[in-house]
């Protein structure tokens, strides 16, 4: 008999959709493993009022395949200018599940982004006093401090001060990539949590820049040290409920990933779950998968698991290597895609 595993229906806490043709595209791959999902708001232009998000949801929810469950959560993304009332607006009606903080230049489509960080205090205040969780791109974005560096900067000038002023605001550090970050929420946890992706628990920079430059393993923040990547599978791994499951499955036309001047984020939710269990098995912590993919990150935004559930089995198969988008941006590729995984949702 195979080995299999069924656990609670995971939810992506962290992901992008994006928008027309590649919302339809990308969308059913996240729709047929997870319950539910909080999508990034960095469009061009950016997701920030309640308004806008509502208009969004509605697209979100057209991509959706007939029959599924799946249950997208909307974020705000935060300005500068930012109307406390709104976001309070928008949370209390359900409308908004999260607000999400990019620091100006820091990444994709950030230029919308926080300049500021005296301004969006206000804010910060309001979603302290409604409950309302606050995530986090936790990259300083000044270009004095080198790239590897940027999460530990923004930790240090930024994060700290952030939970000190506000300590009943709940934060998520998205997509922790170092093993100063992993230390960080390990110590300010429950008031702090963060999402890990797959590719920061199986990639190192040498996987990504060692044997020649790979484009599909650009990413921000970007992959760092083999010591980091460790740090970040034995977080995941040790059932701590601080860490929980965020793909951050970012796609991108192929035009722009191989450009000369390439944009970061893997597609990955076609993949996801089965590299997660791929992660867990070679730590011989399966038994802990269904906590960081299905339990933890529920209680860290104070809602209820999935009840559903889905079954992965110990088998090879091969993703497909690209997905067709319609019009002008033609295809994306996936991570991984071509090559045999070794995980199967035989379920879901
Ligand atoms: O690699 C990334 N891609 N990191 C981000 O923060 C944004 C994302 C995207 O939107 O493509
Ligand atoms: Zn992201």
């Amino acid at each position: 008999m195979a080995e299999r595993i069924t656990i609670k229906k995971p939810d992506d806490w962290h992901l992008h959709v994006r928008d027309g043709a590649m919302l339809k595209a990308v969308l059913p791959f996240t729709a047929a493993h997870f319950g539910r999902a909080i999508c990034m708001p960095n469009l061009v232009p950016p997701v920030v009022t309640a308004k806008e998000a509502v208009a969004y949801h509605e697209r979100v929810r057209a991509a959706i395949p007939e029959g599924s469950k799946f249950q997208p959560l909307m974020t705000s993304y935060l300005t500068d200018n930012t109307d406390p009332n709104d976001i309070e607006a928008g949370f209390r009606d359900g409308v908004f599940t999260a607000v999400k903080l990019y620091p100006a230049h820091a990444t994709t489509n950030s230029t919308y982004g926080v300049t500021d960080f005296k301004k969006i205090n206000p804010v910060l205040a309001r979603m302290e006093k409604i409950g309302m969780p606050f995530l986090i791109h936790g990259e300083e974005a000044d270009p004095d401090t080198d790239i590897f560096d940027r999460e530990a900067v923004f930790i240090e000038r930024r994060l700290q001060p952030m939970l000190k002023n506000f300590p009943g605001l709940r934060i998520v550090l998205e997509h922790v990539s170092s093993r100063e970050g992993v230390d960080f929420v390990r110590a300010h946890a429950p008031q702090l949590g963060a999402t890990i992706t797959p590719y920061h628990l199986m990639l190192t920079r040498t996987d990504w820049l060692g044997y020649g430059n790979r484009p599909y393993m650009y990413c921000m923040p970007v992959i760092k040290r083999r010591e980091d990547r460790d740090a970040i599978r034995r977080a995941a791994t040790s059932g701590e409920t601080c860490f929980f499951l965020g793909t951050d499955s970012a796609p991108h036309p192929v035009s722009r990933k191989l450009n000369t001047v390439g944009v970061p984020g893997i597609f990955n939710s076609p993949v996801a779950i089965s590299l997660y269990a791929q992660v867990f098995a070679e730590e011989n912590a399966l038994d802990r998968l269904e906590a960081f993919t299905s339990l933890n990150g529920p209680k860290h935004y104070r809602l209820p698991p999935n009840t559903e559930t889905i079954t992965l089995e110990r088998t090879g198969w091969t993703a497909p290597e690209e997905v067709e988008v319609d019009g002008p941006d033609e295809r994306a590729l996936i991570h991984r895609g071509g090559e045999t995984i070794q995980w199967k949702v035989v379920a879901a």
